[in-house]
């Protein structure tokens, strides 16, 4: 399968992006075309406004970096604009309901992007929004970054079927949204975490049904080696997420013999990329020379959050053609 020539097997049907798993393959093939087609016109200065007078709302109720400068810049490029509004500054953070604000926000906007604690929070606003919602990271998954790593992972290798990409730490929202793409696309995914920090039973669940369909596997366990072995790509994330600061001493101590390290690396195949959603805590998850060795692909990854969520936008918000 090459992606820059990929056709749409069936028309584009998900409003939203809530979690990933809702998207067909076929879905996510055509935003990662798109988002590769993206990337070229910008590199080239071809103008691509498909979204010209457009509007997206950006909610957040956590901190960020690239999901903000990615949506914003993606949003400019694609010729509409970006109101960024910290959850704490509207009402949203004086108790206004969910509901109230989906309902005032969507009619106003052409879609909403979110970034927020819980899962339900994105689902409710779904629900009550007339526009697109786009989930920008909660404590249960992390669409876009999954989206921006499969571009990552395909620009670095070519394919997706037969590929092996091991996770080493903690099973959060990015362990979640990355076995779901993963195994949506054929790529086998073997998870490594401490006792006690394994990815949702459900997130598995879904994981298996992906992977008996593309023909992949999916493997959780405590075993670090284990895990990284054969592995195409070795992906980690810090050890106490957004929200969860307070844990970071008592994890530490679980987490400290999951670092991504020289030794790890070499477990994976030789060829193998290093990947991380970051922010990262260097000398934590991952060592000064595998985060920024030759084989680290981190900052790829991170600029391909712009080109994976143009695509996301254009699609969802002007009914682009993924193809
Ligand atoms: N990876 C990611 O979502 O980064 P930010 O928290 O900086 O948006
Ligand atoms: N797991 C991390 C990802 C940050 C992009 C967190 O939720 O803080």
């Amino acid at each position: 399968m090459i992606l820059e020539q990929y056709s749409a097997k069936a028309p584009f049907t998900s409003t939203h992006l809530l979690c990933l798993q809702e998207y067909t393959e076929d879905e996510i093939l055509q935003i990662l075309s798109l988002g590769l087609d993206l990337k070229k016109k910008l590199k080239e200065g071809t103008p691509h406004r498909l979204l010209g007078g457009k509007t997206l709302a950006m909610i957040f109720a956590k901190s960020s970096t690239r999901t903000r400068v990615s949506f914003e810049a993606g949003i400019f490029q694609l010729g509409g604009t970006a109101l960024c509004l910290n959850a704490g500054d509207i009402q949203l953070g004086r108790g206004e309901s969910v509901r109230d604000t989906a309902e005032t926000i969507s009619r106003m906007v052409d879609g909403i992007m979110i970034r927020t604690f819980a899962q339900q929070d994105v689902l409710e606003l779904a629900r009550y929004s007339r526009v697109p919602v786009i989930n920008g990271l909660t404590d249960a998954y992390h669409p876009c970054q999954a989206l921006g790593d499969m571009l990552t992972l395909y620009e670095n290798k070519g394919a997706f079927r037969g590929l092996k990409l091991a996770f080493v730490g903690d099973g959060n929202n990015v362990c979640h949204s990355l076995m779901i793409a993963c195994t949506k696309l054929g790529v086998s995914v073997s998870v490594a975490h401490p006792e006690g920090y394994a990815p949702d039973a459900l997130v598995i669940e879904f994981a298996r049904m992906n992977a008996k369909k593309t023909g992949c596997t999916v493997e959780t366990g405590t075993d670090a080696v284990a895990a990284a072995r054969n592995a195409d790509a070795v992906y980690t994330d810090v050890w106490a997420s957004m929200g969860r600061e307070d844990e970071a001493k008592e994890r530490r101590a679980f987490f400290s013999p999951y670092q991504v390290n020289e030794t790890l690396m070499a477990a994976a195949k030789q060829d193998a990329v290093f990947m991380h959603c970051l922010p990262a805590h260097v000398g934590e998850e991952v060592t000064e020379g595998v985060m920024y060795g030759p084989q680290s692909v981190v900052f790829e990854e991170a600029e391909n959050r712009l080109h994976a969520q143009k695509a996301v936008m254009a699609i969802l918000m002007g009914k682009a053609d993924g193809a």
